[in-house]
């Protein structure tokens, strides 16, 4: 086993994990998605199933994930073969992957977008515009057929070339400087937002929760974010578990990407919804709520366009720590369990990728009358991906990693060899064992209306 460990690449130390695995959680997820689908389903209610989602679900599973991880030192297959070889847990794999490749396919779609509004930004396009007529420009630039795959592509390069160069030179180290950055970014927003005429209502659907508006969908929403926020369900700290060092504690560290992937997300929120109310947008616009939300609010700040370009750029940045984590999944499944070496199993899993996501770009403009169940082509990938196979994954993590797992074991890993305290081990067992799975199953069968 050590002399594994030793030949595995591995993160430079405790701040380098967290970095990466922050990252991965900290994209799109919690500035873009979370106001949007915050504000499709009414609001507060839904923040509070969010969070409890988090507390009893999100963070059992991720110490789940890190801790099979570290344990086998191998990515989701590799980790399922090793710690109960000649079982068939490890087709759940699969679910992992197939979310990874529908995740990436729209992922790369948004991030795009985020490339073409640091050049809008820069070119001081948003200047004197009416929010009318920036909603105007958004509708119209993702309407198109050829520029936002052209962003989409190059964002995927971008994804690809930093997953070839590996752990250390690439994830690590784009990680550790930029997401600090960006935290300051969001709280001059939010100063901005709350202090605009109005704000009050955006706190009010923020914080002051109507159950009314909570619906089945709504519940499940919240679910699947919890997992599509955190990272979990399809292996990715399960995979950056594996390059964590032995000496590290576990719980911690994952304690410390939740709060921090969910303090950024609520910033989003308060940075968006104050401005929603104050500037008449619907709160119920979806994907284009924050490209429509913030640039208006930019307008209203001193250097709003510089902070404006710095915001995109930034909102790219964590885009891109997130989409290397998806990708870096695939790739290690490739490399591991088919001996493919990382270049050539990157660049071609990248152009799949791309490929696959052409249909969602298009889902917003030649391809918007297509709908399956009612849905765009963009949003039904998002709701397989996020309400579906995410969960699932977690509900096989948690399992595993509460039935299948020896107690011992997962002892023995949470508690470094026994050299640290594990007071809290029968508290994540039980989350593990009973409430994080029932949890699971009851919202994902209330959802698809079975219970
Ligand atoms: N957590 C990322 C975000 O919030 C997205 C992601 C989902 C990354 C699943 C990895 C795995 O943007």
């Amino acid at each position: 086993m050590t002399s594994e460990v030793s030949k595995r690449e591995s993160f430079s130390g405790k701040y380098g994990f967290i970095a990466a695995a922050a990252g991965s959680a900290i994209g799109l997820g919690n500035i873009w998605k979370f106001p949007y689908i915050t504000g499709v389903h009414g609001g507060s209610a839904f923040i509070l199933v969010y969070l409890i989602c988090i507390l009893l679900i999100g963070l059992p599973v991720m110490l789940s994930e890190i801790t099979m991880g570290r344990r086998s030192q191998k990515g989701i297959f590799g980790s399922y073969k090793k710690l109960a070889p000649g079982t068939p847990w490890f087709f759940s794999g699969y679910m992992g992957i197939a979310a990874a490749f529908l995740i990436l396919s729209f992922y790369g779609v948004v991030a795009g977008w985020t490339m073409e509004y640091v050049l809008k930004a820069i070119g001081g396009s948003f200047s004197g515009k009416t929010p009318d007529q920036i909603n105007a420009m958004f509708e119209s630039f993702i309407g198109q057929t050829l520029k936002p795959v052209f962003w989409q592509t190059g964002f995927m390069a971008f994804t690809g070339a930093i997953v070839i160069a590996g752990i250390k030179n690439g994830i690590e180290k784009y990680s550790k400087i930029l997401m600090p950055v960006l935290l300051m970014i969001l709280l001059l927003l939010c100063a901005r937002s709350v202090t605009l005429d109005g704000a009050s209502k955006g706190f009010e659907f923020l914080f002051k929760p109507d159950f009314s508006k909570l619906t089945r969908e709504a519940i499940l929403a919240a679910l699947g974010h919890a997992f599509f926020s955190l990272s979990l369900g399809m292996g990715t700290l399960i995979t950056y578990g594996s390059y964590l060092k032995k000496n590290e504690n576990l719980v911690p560290l994952a304690i410390q990407i939740t709060i921090a992937d969910t303090v950024i997300a609520l910033l989003a929120g308060i940075a968006i919804f104050p401005a929603v109310f104050a500037f008449g947008i619907e709160p119920t616009a979806g994907p284009s709520l924050v490209f429509v939300t913030l640039p208006n609010v930019f307008q209203h700040m001193p250097l709003g366009n510089f902070f404006c370009v710095l915001f995109f750029l930034l909102l790219f940045i964590a885009a891109l720590t997130s989409s290397i984590s998806i990708l870096e999944v695939v790739v290690a499944h490739l490399v591991e369990d088919f001996n493919i070496s990382r270049k050539p199993a990157a660049i071609a899993i990248t152009i799949v990728m791309i490929l696959f996501g052409i249909p969602s770009s298009l889902s917003f403009g030649s391809l918007s009358g297509l709908s399956v169940f009612g849905l765009s082509f963009f949003d039904l990938v998002d709701h397989i991906a996020s309400n579906f196979l995410l969960p699932l994954g977690g509900l096989c993590i948690v399992l595993f990693v509460g039935w299948q797992l020896k107690p011992g074991d997962v002892k023995d890993e949470l508690s470094n060899g026994g050299t640290i305290e594990t007071g809290y081990l029968k508290i994540f067992l039980f989350l593990t064992k009973i409430v994080a799975p029932i949890a699971i199953a009851a919202i994902f069968f209330h959802g698809l209306k079975i219970i």
